[in-house]
């Protein structure tokens, strides 16, 4: 047993931001584990000019500002993704903000875009070595929340962050932020999507774009997603961000809280989008399977069901960060029982 996962219940007695101020204080001085789990060449896949390691992934909002980067690698994470980054740097929303729904394995936030902005997280991603099979590192950049000009938010981001990025997220899915998940339509993303298109071009680097949806998006919202998959700077979609739904299943006393809901709940409402995603994309976008992730089985249902990427949050909360070596193992073993030579093989199957 790890030290991290001896430290986990002490942890769990602060309450749920502190903690997690703890836990990021604690990766950025170098106190965290090194868990490096075994290479096997089955896990490795190359997406829009990247090469993944592994396809198990930190989600963002654990390092918004860049302040663990390395340690987030070094618990053995295939790549990781860090932000929101707005423009300014912004204190989010009154505390508290987090709420651990333990009895349901879940977390509720409405932090806000909470981060100290696009310049200071650029200064700690300029530290970062890109070298080729180290895992890459995504940068998810937002708007402020007084901004009136959203699409001059992502378009400013993208200035000052794209050089140090292996790929850039445009977060549109947030629900804490007003406003924010009516950009999801193919009009305001194709501004969005050009507008950081062009600035990466000022910058001379043109990087890989996602687009990280909600999972509470209609059929018509779907269709907007889907056609917006096929713009030439689209080079994936994440799906998905939290939930503002509240299953009748939840049992915890938090379940009330506003904001947004991710862990186990998410997992079927994320994974049944991410289906339909990749049908109506054809299997022809890169799908990053984010929501509910909390071991092999999970990540490999979402590699089935489209996802060539997964991504995890919540699951780290209630098993701590030795997490990522059991899915990631337990991965390869998945893929091997079931003859499949790469995760690549396995993307989509049960779509099919
Ligand atoms: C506390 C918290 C903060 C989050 N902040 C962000 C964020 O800033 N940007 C973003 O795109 N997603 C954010 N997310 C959403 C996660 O990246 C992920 O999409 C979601 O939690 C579902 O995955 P999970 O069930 O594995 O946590 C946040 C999630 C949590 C729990």
């Amino acid at each position: 047993m790890s030290l991290a996962r001896l430290a986990l219940p002490a942890i769990r007695l602060l309450d749920p931001e502190t903690a997690h101020r703890v836990t990021i204080r604690a990766l950025a001085l170098g106190l965290g584990p090194r868990s490096q789990p075994a290479r096997d060449p089955r896990l490795e896949s190359t997406l829009f000019g990247l090469r993944f390691p592994t396809p198990v992934g930190l989600a963002a909002g654990f390092d918004k500002d860049a302040e663990a980067v390395s340690a987030c690698r070094n618990l053995g994470f295939g790549f990781v993704e860090v932000g929101t980054l707005t423009p300014k740097p912004q204190s989010g929303n009154p505390k508290p903000r987090l709420f651990r729904l333990s009895d349901d394995r879940a977390v509720i936030n409405r932090m806000g875009f909470n981060n100290g902005g696009a310049a200071r997280a650029a200064e700690r991603l300029a530290r970062f070595d890109h070298a080729d099979g180290l895992p890459p590192i995504g940068v998810n950049i937002g708007k402020n929340k007084d901004s009136e000009d959203a699409v001059a938010d992502y378009e400013a981001c993208a200035e000052r962050l794209a050089c140090f990025a292996d790929y850039l997220t445009v977060n549109v899915s947030s629900p804490n932020t007003p406003g924010l998940r009516d950009l999801q339509t193919a009009d305001w993303l194709a501004q969005i999507v050009n507008a950081v298109h062009a600035a990466a071009i000022r910058t001379n680097v043109a990087k890989p774009i996602l687009v990280k949806v909600a999972p509470d998006l209609d059929e018509q919202g779907e269709e907007e997603v889907a056609a917006i998959a096929k713009h030439e700077a689209v080079s994936g979609i994440i799906v998905s961000n939290t939930t503002i739904t509240r299953p009748d299943s939840l049992r915890s006393r938090q379940r009330g809280e506003a904001g947004g809901l991710s862990g186990a709940p998410l997992f079927r409402p994320s994974t049944d989008i991410l289906k339909r995603l990749y049908q109506r994309t054809d299997g022809t976008v890169p799908l990053v399977g984010v929501g509910g992730i909390a071991s092999a089985e999970d990540a490999y249902e979402k590699i089935r069901a489209g996802a060539s990427l997964v991504q995890l949050y919540s699951a780290l909360v209630y098993h701590g960060p030795d997490l990522v070596g059991v899915i990631t193992n337990g991965l390869s073993e998945l893929l091997k029982r079931d003859g499949f030579a790469s995760v690549t093989e396995a993307v989509g199957v049960d779509c099919r």
